[in-house]
């Protein structure tokens, strides 16, 4: 089958984008359904991965009263779907010195005291396209619980998403980022391993492999980056 008959064969899908209708393929994820459909991403993409949260997106399918959410990069578009990018959120991100607070509820009550305000309705723990249980971290918050915070925002990617749906207009992946600060400033255990590693990184146990690498073409090292493992 030639490439032209092969392009005939796949099998496309309606999808509606700033309210016109486009037709995709049916594989496409939603990122790469906006850019056949001919626009530009230049704003709302960043790893294409999965990773750094740049492409939250709402949509609703055809007869379902619900309003979804997703990455762009990572969510199958679906026939009939409404897209709408959403490629920042506003937060207002509050300005403190990590020296002057403690790791206790006294930080959270004194940076981000809008925490309090959570009416327990989950609706950032439905919105969330990492599925994280949001709204526990924030009850962790406001118990003062900053290892739990760290734990449970730990795979936050920052896509703004929960907030944007907070009926108490929490922010809550800078909360997320404030817990992280605060258990690594003051609650983080010493890594054995961490600490072997420096140290061999300081002894230059990595020179020779450092110089290989430096020494490789944009194209080997490309080749060489996706051969790796992804932990
Ligand atoms: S916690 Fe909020 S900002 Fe973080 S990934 Fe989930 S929805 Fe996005
Ligand atoms: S959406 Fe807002 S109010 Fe509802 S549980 Fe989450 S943080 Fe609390
Ligand atoms: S572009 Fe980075 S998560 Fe989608």
């Amino acid at each position: 089958m030639s490439a032209a008959e092969n392009l005939a064969e796949e099998r496309h899908i309606t999808v509606y984008i700033m309210g016109k209708a486009y037709e995709v393929p049916a594989e496409a994820t939603i990122m790469g359904a906006i850019e056949y459909a001919g626009h530009q991403i230049i704003r709302g993409a960043g790893c294409r991965e999965g990773y750094c949260g740049a492409c939250a997106t709402i949509y609703r399918l055809p007869g379902d009263y619900k309003i979804r959410t997703g990455l762009a990069c990572m969510t199958l578009v679906e026939d009939g779907m409404t897209l709408a990018q959403i490629p920042s959120v506003p937060a207002e991100k509050a300005i403190y010195d990590i020296e002057k607070l403690k790791p206790d509820v006294s930080a959270m009550m004194q940076v981000y005291p809008t925490i309090f305000r959570c009416v327990a309705c989950n609706t950032c723990t439905k919105a969330c396209p990492q599925g994280l249980q949001v709204m526990d971290y924030i009850q962790a918050a406001k118990r003062g619980d900053i290892a739990a915070v760290m734990d449970l925002s730990f795979d936050c990617v920052e896509c703004g998403l929960c907030m944007l749906r907070c009926p108490a207009e929490i922010t809550q992946p800078l909360v997320g980022i404030l817990g992280k600060r605060l258990y690594g400033r003051y609650l983080r255990k010493e890594s054995p391993d961490l600490v072997a590693k420096v140290k061999a990184v300081e002894d230059g146990a990595f020179e020779a492999e450092y110089a290989e690498m430096m020494a490789l073409s944009r194209e080997a090292l490309s080749q060489r980056y996706y051969a790796l493992d992804s932990e």
